[in-house]
């Protein structure tokens, strides 16, 4: 049987119009209060024909923080602006989860409560600058967290659950790529504790567990999806055996029944592939949501191959609201503009245009 991208697909409970995922991506245009507001709305409002979104990552707390003007989801506020953008999506016909995230060491000073120092597994500085206020800052050298302030954490992230149901999410997604707070933990490069969430891969994954446990008791299992990143060396990340320690990690989530494991496959920033993606999703027993620089033929493909159940794109639902519509009638595709993808206004936000139909 062969998966058509354009096709409607039952996920969970859902019927989702068609196997294409308009990916998270951080686009820094949130109110003062972190909070989104009438922009973001009419921005997601337009791209609601993708099968699924998946928001911009979003701060499960004040201390998660690690941009400039990112939507969080721990507020009222926020709360009051995200159903804004859930009703309209709905009303669109759309589905829609949000990103749960927590910066760790990629954050800065200068954007956490009273200055303080950002925090990870372990004391590792990354290589690189901080994206704040001010421009661009160096990373600091992060503060390692005791292991008795990681259930503070995780409370965190069941009330950040919490507050996505009541802005009227239809699920979410932990992020655990990417180099942040929970993909520190998973890679040996950045943890090297010692204590019961550091060493071998059962205890680099127990922070990752305990976040699953703690929302899925707001959530049923079939309305959490998770992303990961095996080798994605973006936020200076690195990983002795990435084949072999994913293959443990995604093992472990057969159990749970959630609602996809996505995968940024390959690096962000090169594309470079390194790790064997068909093991990794052969591995799992449920759906497979492929991500980075795919395009229609390649998600057609990849479909036809077995190799994924959904597809997730990036900068073409930037520059294509109407992406979905475009790729069924082969129309030609908008130029994504680089220098509007973080911060600003509706300029290369909201403004790029529809096809004519
Ligand atoms: C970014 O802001 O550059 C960013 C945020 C989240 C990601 C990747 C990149 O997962």
């Amino acid at each position: 049987m062969s998966l058509d991208l354009l096709s409607p697909v039952t996920l969970s409970d859902l019927e989702l119009g068609n196997r294409m995922v308009m990916a998270p991506m951080t686009r820094n245009r949130a109110n003062a209060n972190n909070a989104p507001h009438s922009l973001n709305t009419e921005y997601y409002r337009q791209r609601a024909t993708a099968g699924l979104i998946i928001t911009e990552a979003s701060p499960v707390s004040a201390e998660g923080v690690g941009y400039p003007a990112t939507p969080g989801i721990y507020s009222e506020d926020q709360v009051s602006g995200w159903r804004d953008i859930t009703n309209a999506v709905h009303a669109e016909g759309g589905h829609i989860f949000i990103q749960l995230w927590y910066c760790g060491r990629i954050s800065h000073p200068s954007l956490l409560p009273d200055n303080q120092t950002p925090v990870a597994p372990s004391s590792l500085r990354p290589e690189g600058d901080a994206v704040t206020y001010d421009g661009m800052q160096p990373f600091v050298e992060p503060r390692a967290l005791d292991t008795d302030e990681i259930p503070g954490i995780i409370k965190q992230y069941k009330h950040a659950a919490e507050m996505a149901q009541k802005a009227g999410f239809d699920g979410i997604e932990v992020h655990a790529a990417n180099g942040y707070l929970v993909d520190q933990f998973l890679r040996d490069g950045t943890n090297q504790r010692s204590d019961e969430y550091g060493g071998n891969v059962e205890n680099r994954m127990r922070f990752l567990n305990e976040i699953l446990d703690a929302v899925c008791e707001v959530w049923p299992t079939n309305r959490v999806g998770l992303r990961l990143s095996p080798e994605n060396s973006f936020n200076d990340m690195s990983d002795s055996s990435p084949q072999q320690h994913f293959a443990y990690f995604i093992s472990q989530l057969n159990s749970r029944n959630l609602c996809y494991l996505h995968i940024l496959e390959g690096d962000m920033m090169t594309k470079q592939r390194n790790v064997n993606y068909r093991d990794l999703r052969d591995i799992y027993n449920g759906i497979y949501m492929a991500n980075n620089s795919y395009d229609k033929t390649r998600a057609q493909t990849a479909l036809n191959n077995g190799d994924c159940d959904l597809v997730a794109f990036g900068v073409p639902f930037i520059a294509n609201p109407d992406l979905v519509h475009r790729y069924r009638n082969n129309l030609s595709l908008n130029e994504a503009d680089q220098n509007t993808f973080y911060g600003g206004d509706e300029h290369g936000y909201t403004d790029y245009p529809f096809a004519e139909s």
